[in-house]
């Protein structure tokens, strides 16, 4: 990781937020080529989701909505984790994140000042490795009366316990930590000049809300039928007690969601006599079927999702799909199965896909009062739709491509020397450039002239670094760096000094293979697009 976050920075692609400032905690910028890395990625989800077919369409909805819909969501009451403060330092943890620590712990019940003008009864403890000299954990209790106003504090009732595997003490000093105690992780606002309660608002958590929301409006100008969805991607944002592994755990994000809406299965029972369930001995789910329950829509989701995946470069191998067992599960879902991907730091979560049922649109139903009930011609029925929910990040998924990328290989030098080069696989679809162009020579006008002719020519269709300077293998080096799939010379055969059949050719080379080959610039917009798309 060490690696790729200097490279993040060094090249452009992640920036800490605010850096000059000294950062904020959680919140990242991207760079040049992560800006097109990131548009690469949406603008490929978004054309897999609506574009490519008939029965997704599109969502652009506020970040700021109104207050009641945390409510119906239960994001308002449910929306927390567990969180416990150092009682030394006040730095605070994910309760499910603090590493189990074993030891002798030392037990306080108070202290005096030694004149017995001032005391506290405030019990503490200290967990310490067995064997560690016990004036470590007095020192560490001292403190901690210190900071409650007892200058000399003099400590009283010292008492010790051997402690296994205990998550109740800090393991960056040993200090005790509070009871654990819910932190709600919307971030609030105020709208308007008044900061009251009445005026309190929330940057939104997840983007899918506004979907449930909206979902009748969408009905109603999209000549859409169930089954249909509705797909968004959009900021959210979280106050992650712990934002940690980069990017990975951020307070500011993006997601990629899509709301799928399908018949309950009473419905279909109604309709078709049957429905097709995961346990029918060998059930399709590749072309959706009028007879297909929940339970294979959210198989059918899985497989779309997976596929996808792998059409921007992360190999079945890099994936895992991750079945939620009941005790894992939201309170609105009935099946959940997570992306996983394997990170440098750890197989983590890329993409949840749950089946929610119909919780969203019955609790928006009950809070606004406004019926979500959709008339079904063809079944000849009134229901509210269930939903399968595909919910993807797009900063995790952007860090999963960079980790899946990295590679390190040796190259030769400009003189045939081996030399180790650091080159990022980006698959062309998603690479911040697609092509570089380059002529061989920056004091050749003649060069340089078709070199920028050529550059202006593949502009149009897709994204160019047109780079002069330095020795053209430094300036591969640059671009292997940055995931460049192709790189273009124009060399002196492309001026046709030796001779006509060579004339207007270039060279075309591959980042991954390192092999070039000689190619007419006529033909160079076809082909890259071909390899590119
Ligand atoms: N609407 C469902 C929902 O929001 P989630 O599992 O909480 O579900 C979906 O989030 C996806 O959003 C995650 O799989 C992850 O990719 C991304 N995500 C969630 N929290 C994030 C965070 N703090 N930083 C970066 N990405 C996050």
């Amino acid at each position: 990781m060490e690696k790729i976050v200097s490279l993040c920075k060094r090249r452009g692609f992640i920036f800490q937020s605010s850096e000059i400032y000294g950062g904020l905690n959680g919140f990242w910028d991207y760079g040049p080529l992560g800006a097109e890395l990131k548009r690469n990625i949406k603008e490929c989800w978004w054309r897999s989701m609506t574009q490519l077919r008939d029965d997704v369409v599109g969502l652009d909805a506020s970040i700021i909505m109104h207050p009641k819909i945390w409510e119906a969501s239960g994001h308002t009451s449910t929306f927390s984790d567990l969180m416990v403060d150092c009682l030394l330092t006040k730095k605070r943890f994910r309760a499910d994140q603090v590493e189990p620590q074993s030891g002798t712990a030392y037990f306080y019940t108070g202290v005096t000042d030694g004149t017995g003008a001032k005391e506290s009864k405030d019990a503490f403890s200290v967990l310490i490795a067995t064997g560690k000299h016990a004036e470590y954990a007095r020192k560490v209790a001292r403190q901690f009366y210190q900071q409650r106003g007892i200058e000399n504090p003099a400590l009283l009732g010292e008492r010790t316990e051997e402690v296994k595997d205990s998550t109740r003490y800090n393991p960056e000093n040993g200090g005790l930590l509070t009871e654990p105690r819910p932190f709600n992780l919307m971030l609030k606002t105020y709208v308007g000049p008044v900061e009251s309660e009445d005026n309190k608002s929330y940057l939104r958590p997840e983007t899918a809300q506004a979907i449930f929301v909206q979902f009748k409006n969408v009905l109603d100008v999209s000549r859409q039928r169930v089954p249909f969805g509705v797909c968004q991607i959009g900021k959210a944002f979280r106050n992650e007690i712990n934002p940690r592994n980069f990017t990975f755990r951020s307070r500011e994000f993006e997601q990629m969601e899509l709301e799928f809406f399908i018949r309950p299965d009473e419905v279909i029972q109604k309709m078709t006599g049957a429905v097709a369930l995961l346990s029918d001995p060998q059930p399709s789910t590749l072309n959706p079927q009028p007879t297909w329950g929940w339970e294979l829509w959210h198989k059918y989701w899985v497989e779309q999702r997976i596929k996808w995946y792998e059409s921007i470069g992360l190999g079945r191998d890099t994936l895992v799909e991750y079945w939620q067992k009941k005790d894992d599960l939201a309170h609105y879902a009935k099946a959940t199965v997570d992306i996983l991907f394997k990170f440098p730091f750890g197989t983590q979560e890329l993409e949840g896909i749950a089946a929610r049922g119909n919780f969203d649109l019955m609790q928006h139903q009950k809070f606004s009062g406004k019926s979500m009930e959709y008339f079904d011609e063809e079944a000849k029925a009134k229901y509210v739709p269930h939903v399968i929910e595909p919910s993807a990040g797009v900063d995790r998924l952007a860090l999963a491509l960079i980790c899946n990328a990295y590679c390190e290989d040796q190259a030769p030098d400009e003189k045939g020397k081996l030399e180790s080069r650091v080159v990022m696989k980006f698959h062309p679809r998603i690479a911040p450039i697609k092509v570089a162009v380059f002529p061989l020579l920056k004091n050749k006008p003649a060069l340089v002239e078709k070199a920028k002719a050529v550059r202006d020519l593949l502009r149009p269709h897709m994204s160019v670094f047109y780079d002069e300077a330095g020795a053209i293998g430094r300036r591969y080096r640059r671009q292997d760096e940055a995931g460049t799939p192709f790189g273009v010379t124009v060399d002196f055969d492309t001026l046709g000094e030796k001779g006509p059949e060579l004339r207007d050719t270039v060279t075309l080379r591959d980042r991954d293979t390192m092999k070039q080959e000689r190619v007419k610039i006529g033909e160079l917009v076809s082909m890259l697009l071909e390899r590119i798309r």
